[in-house]
């Protein structure tokens, strides 16, 4: 069972683009049972997934799976018990990798990123340094997924 208690997310807070997106939230789900959201665009579908999947800190509220306190719990870490598909369907796979490869991700599901063992210690300090350079703050946010990053900040990633 899926429990969630009174949840409140609001984005950009306290500026002209604050969106007060979920607000108190409650929600049970049971158990074998089978659930459907419905709601125009905009009515924060994507947003309360995305808060089940932990995508993003909750402001208020907590997350509990059978007897399980999730809320502060990773987004890989909730994968292993919560499988969800995206509404891109290009977000659900890396397309530039192999069929085989993408199973590979995919049967690592919840546990520690498969990539973890490349970026070490090291590697981290020298990555923070070469992104230091664009004076844009992204060398505290080195475990940002990119998508969470504007569009001016990912062309300067990308040069
Ligand atoms: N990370 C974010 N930062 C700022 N605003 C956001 C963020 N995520 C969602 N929103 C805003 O929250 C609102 C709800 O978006 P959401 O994607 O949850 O809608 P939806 O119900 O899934 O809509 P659709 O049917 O179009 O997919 C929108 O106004 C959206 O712009
Ligand atoms: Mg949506």
């Amino acid at each position: 069972m899926l429990n969630i208690e009174p949840l409140s997310k609001t984005f950009h807070a306290e500026t002209v683009h604050e969106v007060r997106a979920l607000q108190n939230v409650n929600l049970t789900l049971e158990q074998g049972s089978f659930t459907a959201i419905i709601g125009t665009n905009g009515s924060v579908k994507s947003t309360l997934l995305n808060a089940i999947a932990g995508t993003f800190e909750l402001d208020t509220g907590s997350l509990f799976l059978d007897n399980d306190n999730i809320t502060q719990w990773p987004e890989y870490k909730r994968a292993y018990h919560i499988g969800r598909v995206f509404q891109n369907p290009f977000a659900g796979t890396a397309p530039e990798m192999t069929i085989s490869e993408n199973i590979v991700i995919a049967m690592k599901r919840g546990k520690h990123s498969p990539f973890s063992n490349a970026v070490t210690h090291a590697f981290r300090e020298e990555a923070a340094d070469k992104v230091k350079t664009l004076k844009m703050g992204l060398e505290d946010r080195l475990d940002n997924p990119i998508c969470t990053l504007s569009g001016g900040q990912r062309q300067s990633l990308t040069l």
